[in-house]
């Protein structure tokens, strides 16, 4: 694990776009990154203007510092990947300097902006960067620069070359990515939580229509009806970063925030199907590895018994890597887990999920497998085959549904090569894959995320994929055999 962070920080170093990738994003026919955004005297009016309103907080060379985000490297790209400079534009200008909000001008945070583009290498162009958020909106962030094909012995490099094909089994769904309603003036954000409750109805945790809720007064939980039609929304001004979601035996909804600002974040709150807060585990804004604290936590799920399961980590190489067990009271009880690529270790475990004997499935994403452990913590078994899991559901048949949006063929984030994204089905009995929804996004290698990363089956065998970059919740379905 340890040599795949190192091969993406060097890439870093030597400018982004050494991270090589595949042909150029069919998906929007409007202005890249990539394209020249910014001009070099504009980023180095940014640098200076960087230094007196930014640095204190976010580092000298933008590497972040404590709870101020890095704002270059992976991490910063990976969480703006496929948004556009309009939403960073805002994001910025509304909520930062964070002791001064919307102190400078507009020209001032087009000019940081473009410094930020050139510390993360991307080039410079002819035209500065304007300041209006319409045409800001029109250029997309790719973390990936966009390249001629790849060369075929990418793809012989891994064992895809001698395991069966990883990308071959059936497809036997048809999909359906306008089945939610969201109500008029709302649209649908970046998700990576979707569930459905005892009545079949449907719950999203959704980024406030976009990719973060920070500063946002909109309400991010959102319940349709089993026809697709918008019911209730709640959760304003509670969560910055809706990431997991469960819903548990009692309808009660379980949504986990992986963002924190020192005020609030990086906590698990449990609520009833009304929208009323029941409970709220870890502390508001403290991200941290503790038995009552959660550093960034990504998942929960309830055991029949009530016990309750944590999957605390986002951060390949850093931070928390583990699975944290509570008991019904929310009482800590163990935790395991730790960052390394050996069995039984994990490196952002994404997503969890238990089948019928209660053996805990992790998605240990960064190392592009599932462990499974009992509920103790010991390993029991490590399946590949899978792919690199965001989302894990079993049903009740102990099938498992495992949603991959990461799977790239070059090297740095993702790496993965010769497997391509969507969600695998098959037996957690006996680790088969039977069948594979390919996603759809025309160049996954460009992108650092695709498809969907949050996963649900209801009770009719109806799949829900909810999706961070296309902003959607897709819902498939098998068609009656003819
Ligand atoms: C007083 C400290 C402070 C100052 C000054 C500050 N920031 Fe921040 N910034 C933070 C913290 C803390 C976060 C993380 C919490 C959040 O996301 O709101 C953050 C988050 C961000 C993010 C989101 C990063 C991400 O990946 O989601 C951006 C972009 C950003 N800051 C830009 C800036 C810019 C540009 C400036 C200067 C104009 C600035 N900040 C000044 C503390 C600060």
């Amino acid at each position: 694990m340890g040599k795949k962070l190192i091969a993406l920080t060097g890439a870093l170093a030597a400018g982004a776009a050494a991270l090589i990738a595949g042909a150029p994003s069919a998906q929007d026919a409007s202005k890249s990154v990539w394209d020249g955004a910014y001009t070099l005297p504009q980023a180095e009016r940014g640098a200076t203007a960087y230094g007196e309103n930014c640095a204190k907080c976010h580092g000298p060379q933008l590497t972040g510092l404590g709870e101020a985000k890095p704002l270059v490297g992976p991490e910063f790209l990976s969480a703006w990947n496929g948004l556009s400079l309009g939403d960073l534009f805002e994001r910025t200008r509304v909520t930062m300097p964070m002791d001064k909000p919307r102190s400078l001008s507009k020209e001032a945070y087009a000019d940081i902006l473009a410094y930020v583009l050139k510390a993360n290498g991307f080039p410079a162009g002819a035209g500065e960067l304007s300041t209006h958020s319409e045409v800001l909106a029109g250029v997309r962030i790719d973390a990936f620069k966009p390249t001629a094909a790849l060369s075929a012995t990418t793809f012989a490099s891994d064992a895809a070359a001698t395991a069966p094909d990883p990308n071959g089994a059936p497809n036997p769904y048809v999909a359906d990515a306008g089945f939610l309603k969201m109500p008029l003036g709302r649209t649908m954000g970046s998700s990576s939580g979707v569930a459905t409750d005892s009545r079949g109805h449907i719950w999203v945790a959704e980024r406030c229509g976009a990719n973060n809720c920070a500063g946002s007064t909109l309400d991010p939980i959102v319940e349709f009806d089993a026809k697709g039609r918008f019911v209730q929304a709640f959760g304003h001004g509670l969560l910055l970063f809706p990431h997991g979601l469960y819903v548990d035996a009692h309808d009660h909804i379980w949504v986990t925030d992986g963002h924190s600002d020192g005020t609030k974040g990086a906590q698990v709150f449990e609520f009833d199907r009304t929208g009323k807060m029941l409970r709220a585990l870890g502390k508001p804004g403290v991200s941290a590895e503790g038995p009552d604290t959660f550093a960034e936590p990504n998942a929960v799920l309830v055991a029949p018994n009530g016990t309750i399961f944590v999957a605390d980590g986002h951060t390949p190489g850093k931070g928390a890597a583990r699975i944290v067990k509570l008991d019904a009271s929310g009482t800590f009880i163990k935790q395991w887990g730790a960052h390394g690529d050996a069995p039984g270790q994990m490196d952002v475990p994404h997503t969890i999920a238990l089948d019928s004997r209660g053996r805990l499935f992790v998605g240990d994403r960064w190392n592009n497998r599932i462990e499974i452990f009992d509920q103790d913590g010991k390993l029991l078994d490590v399946w590949p085959q899978f792919g690199r899991p965001s989302g894990l559901f079993i049903d009740r048949n102990d099938t498992l549904y495992v949603a991959d949006s990461e799977s790239r063929n070059p090297e740095g984030y993702g790496h993965h090569p010769g497997w391509k994204r969507g969600v695998r089905i098959g037996s957690a009995k006996t680790g088969k894959v039977e069948a594979f929804i390919p996603d759809t996004e025309p160049n996954p290698d460009a992108g650092a995320t695709s498809g969907a990363e949050g996963i649900w089956v209801d009770r009719h065998g109806a799949v829900y994929g909810a999706q961070v970059l296309q902003k959607a919740i897709v819902r498939y379905t098998k068609p009656p055999a003819r």
